[in-house]
């Protein structure tokens, strides 16, 4: 058994990954960020300052953490720059960060190219969060794009730039974008290579000696498991899996080398973007959780789609990813909340079924079945030490949950600040 977890998102994103893997991060010795890439929004509250990270991982501000970014992640070199830049005092040179040569590179190109893509599907868009995503992960299938390790070899590094250029330019020209200048792109580039050369490692081979001599690493995933690209509502999902499935081979490691995951669930369904949500209302529940606990956007501010908890959606993410503990967030929102109710199974054309489909248009016909719960009277969260000081209500809501999921509830989340948390199991 190796001190292994990993962090996975089990809704559509947003559940609160940020401020569960900064928890954990004090224990740790190693945070991994394995997939996704400045589309995340990890809000991080450390020592009082609140943090929006995009592609850092969430143990940077753990100085004895080691915080890699690893070989499935897409990297924006000039935002990263600029997002080291707003978290640390001017000119920091992190010394516990490590970025892998093997992570590919997200450029203007892929940026252009996913406003392009979006604006040509119109009211068939994904919704995304425009950020070059979708096309960096395209042209790493297409073996077009450039990685990390590229940056450290100025003669490569412009050949294969000439490339993804070459593809890049005729297709926005066809469709009468502007095409972008190669020569610029390639400047920028040896610019941002001088910030980043001391970051550049083989992470793979890193993490597998680290794990084997026994540290404490956590695998902190970005977005949630109904947007990965092959168990999520295609085509409204991400270009990556953000689920544990994937963290061996974006990291580099064996499967046997996780020895736990640990799922992150909101008491309450979000959504931000496109796609089936069976769960989502437009009542004053969805009104009342949007104002009490600000769901709007991280990255786009877009307000987000709120929805009654959806086991279904939960037990699909539990089964997928063998969860083996739940950390549950936002919980403190549910207090006062009237007509509480948790999405037990769907129906749809009379039949009952507790699956989710692969057709995101059936998906989004299925009609929620509910089980109703008594209001959760309002109570101090400073003063709940022990899940036997939550009211009677709160402790029916949360046995049904984990019953239902077959995994327990270790962590409770009351509030954004590390110490609005209750752990009720050592983890790492
Ligand atoms: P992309 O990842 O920018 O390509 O966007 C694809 C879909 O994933 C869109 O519906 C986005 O809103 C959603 N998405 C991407 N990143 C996040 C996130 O960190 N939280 C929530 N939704 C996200």
């Amino acid at each position: 058994m190796f001190n292994t977890i990993a962090v996975e998102g089990a809704q559509f994103g947003d559940e609160g990954k940020g401020k569960i893997t900064d928890y954990l991060a004090k224990k740790a010795d190693i945070v991994v960020r394995f997939q996704g890439g400045n589309n995340a929004g990890h809000t991080v509250y450390h020592d009082g300052v609140k943090h929006a990270l995009r592609a850092l991982p969430s143990g940077i501000f753990t100085p004895k953490v080691i915080n890699v970014i690893a070989d499935g992640v897409v990297l924006n070199p000039q935002e990263l720059i600029a997002e080291i830049d707003d978290n640390f005092p001017k000119g920091t040179k992190l010394t516990n960060l490590l970025i892998s040569s093997r992570a590919h590179l997200i450029l203007p190109y892929q940026i252009e190219r996913d406003k392009m893509y979006e604006d040509m599907l119109k009211d068939k868009k994904i919704g995304t969060t425009k950020n070059g995503i979708g096309p960096t992960y395209s042209d790493k299938a297409r073996r077009i794009s450039l990685r990390v390790g590229d940056l450290l070899d100025k003669d490569y590094l412009k050949e294969r730039l000439h490339n993804l250029a070459f593809f890049s330019n005729k297709e926005l020209e066809a469709n009468g974008y502007k095409t972008i200048d190669e020569e610029e792109v390639y400047e920028n580039l040896l610019k941002y290579a001088e910030v980043l050369k001391p970051y550049i490692s083989d992470t793979a081979l890193y993490l597998n000696e680290k794990i084997i001599e026994g540290k404490k690493v956590i695998f902190e995933g970005a977005q949630g498991s109904l947007l990965d690209l092959d168990h999520g509502t295609y085509p409204y999902v991400t270009s990556s899996s953000p689920t544990s499935l994937s963290i061996p081979l974006n990291a580099g490691i064996a499967p046997n080398k996780i020895s736990k995951v640990l799922a992150i669930m909101k008491a309450y369904m979000t959504r931000v973007g496109e796609g089936p949500m069976p769960s989502e209302v437009n009542n004053d529940f969805a009104n009342i959780i949007r104002e009490k606990a600000h769901e709007y956007g991280t990255v786009t501010h877009r307000p987000r789609r709120v929805g009654y908890l959806d086991l279904p959606i939960l037990r699909y993410t539990c089964l997928l990813s063998g969860v083996s503990d739940i950390a549950l967030t936002l919980f403190d929102v549910l207090r006062e909340i009237e007509d509480l109710k948790v999405v037990v199974a769907y129906s749809y054309n009379g039949i009952e079924t507790k699956n989710i489909p692969s057709n995101p248009k059936e998906y989004a016909q299925y009609k929620p079945i509910y089980k109703e719960f008594k209001t959760i009277p309002y109570y101090d969260t400073k003063k709940i030490k022990s899940f036997d000081d939550f009211p009677n209500e709160a402790k029916e809501y949360l046995n049904f949950i984990q019953k239902e999921l077959g995994a327990p509830i270790s962590i409770i989340s009351l509030g954004p600040n590390p110490e609005d948390t209750l752990l009720l199991k050592e983890l790492i």
